[in-house]
């Protein structure tokens, strides 16, 4: 059994699996949190990042040419050489920049979790995997932030320039609440509660919802609320982008006061780690075969390759807490096992529910991404006319291609590893165990249906 250092009382009626299991998961806690300690893959990061000079890496691949923005299109087959490696290089930027949005959310939901957690006098070793984590992922995030700023500095040029001073595109993008500076991201904008509906969002979670587990609420929002700041809640990155802020606000109280749902967390930050390696691992692959060959090796290929190796602890701490620990506390009420399900289930919706045609291996469809590929087109790595963009991005979006087929290839890959892994989860809805909504949008006769709509939808909005 574990005990509870804020209700000792509770210590023999909390637990639904036996002390040995409970001491293994401890146990697996010490084990990640000493290995990860011993090793200095973020610092070898951090000089990456602090040594970083674009045009000192610009004239490689940065990973196979598969990993290119509208790798397998028609105008890939016919893009220059240094035209193939800047969408390389952008497709680089592209998904650390969606991957720093997503390491953001664990950033705060880790402190959240952990504030739950440090409820129970066992799990000090877990809280300071935890710890390490967040900070890990601060250094990870500077560095795709910084890498990519400057990739897309040197790539895009004035273009992008105007978009980091925050001006806008033209007058039909403003109408979109669409920005320059969004190129290649994923957001979603929602207004924060007012301090009343916060107060009440947080009598009503500990008070009414959760009131049983009130004595667990978390440390870390406790002190936010001591100094008299909001809710935290994000609207980038996986989690970020699963419904408005004051759902999303909603959801950080839940997580912060039931450790079912502290748990419930690491099942999204487990997708998201292996929506990243189902990439990531392809860069590890490809550092790898220039080291053995003793070739130069790009500074954001070895960031990646260091990163995946960080990850690797993350993911032990994701798969322990998401498959194991949420046993070591009560069983879920009929209202914790929704909430856990509804996330998951639009977590599919959200970021698993479609194919790209121009990203690989994203698997959203392609509408949100129309604006962003118009631009590319018209920048100064392809310096193309409205209409010359309009009659490609038709091309590469809205007829079969082998980009297509390539996102789908990575589209399996990692609906059978989410299978097997959400297997052992018992409390997920069969379609959540079974990942259904992501099944049924790995279709590319869909995909490319849903780009036709949103590219005529799109070239009304801009001409
Ligand atoms: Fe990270
Ligand atoms: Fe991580």
């Amino acid at each position: 059994m574990i005990n509870a250092t804020k209700d000792p009382g509770l210590a023999n009626k909390i637990s639904t699996v036996s002390d040995g299991k409970v001491k293994k998961h401890i146990k697996l806690a010490e084990i990640t949190y000493r290995r990860n300690t011993e090793s200095d893959f973020t610092e070898k990061i951090e000089e990456l990042d602090r040594n970083f000079n674009y045009s000192s890496n610009s004239d490689y691949y940065w990973g196979e040419p598969e990993l290119s923005l509208l790798y397998g299109t028609p105008l890939y087959e016919q893009a220059s050489s240094s035209q193939k490696l800047a969408l390389n290089h952008l497709y680089w930027a592209t998904q650390y920049n969606q991957t720093a949005a997503t390491e953001a959310n664990a950033v705060l939901y880790n402190q959240v979790t952990a504030g739950v957690f440090r409820a129970f006098s066992d799990y000090e070793a877990l809280c300071q995997e935890l710890d390490l984590e967040t900070a890990q992922e601060r250094h990870h995030i500077h560095a795709f932030h910084m890498m990519g700023y400057k990739t897309k500095k040197a790539l895009l040029g004035s273009t992008f320039n105007t978009s980091i001073q925050g001006k806008s595109y033209k007058k039909n993008d403003l109408r979109r609440g669409v920005t320059r500076r969004q190129i290649f991201t994923f957001n979603m904008l929602g207004s924060p509660l007012s301090g009343f509906q916060e107060t009440a969002l947080r009598f009503v979670t500990n008070k009414v919802i959760l009131r049983k587990q009130a004595h667990c609420y978390s440390q870390y929002l406790r002190e936010l609320e001591e100094k008299g700041e909001s809710i935290p809640a994000q609207t980038t990155g996986l989690l970020g982008q699963l419904a408005p802020r004051p759902f999303l606000q909603f959801f950080t109280v839940n997580c912060g006061t039931s450790p079912f749902l502290a748990c419930l967390f690491y099942v999204t930050r487990f997708m998201a780690n292996m929506l990243i390696k189902n990439y990531e691992y392809r860069y590890s692959q490809y550092y790898r075969e220039l080291e053995k060959q003793g070739e130069f090796i790009p500074a954001p290929l070895a960031v990646s390759h260091y990163h995946l190796l960080d990850e690797a602890f993350h993911t032990t701490t994701s798969q322990l807490i998401a498959r194991e620990l949420y046993k070591d506390f009560p069983k879920p009420t009929a209202y914790e096992k929704f909430l856990a399900n509804l996330t998951i289930y639009r977590a599919q919706v959200v970021v698993l529910s479609g194919l790209s045609g121009g990203i690989p291996a994203i698997f959203r469809q392609d509408d949100t991404f129309m604006l962003s590929f118009y631009r590319l087109l018209q920048s100064p790595v392809f310096n193309m006319s409205d209409r010359e963009a309009l009659q490609w991005l038709q091309k590469c979006m809205c007829q079969e291609h082998d980009g297509f087929h390539l996102t789908f290839k990575y589209h399996q890959r990692l609906l059978s590893d989410l299978r097997r892994l959400f297997e052992p989860i018992h409390y997920l809805w069969s379609g959540n165990r079974q990942m259904s909504v992501m099944a049924s949008g790995g279709s590319i006769d869909k995909a490319i249906q849903n780009n036709i709509k949103a590219f005529e939808q799109f070239s009304q909005t801009i001409t």
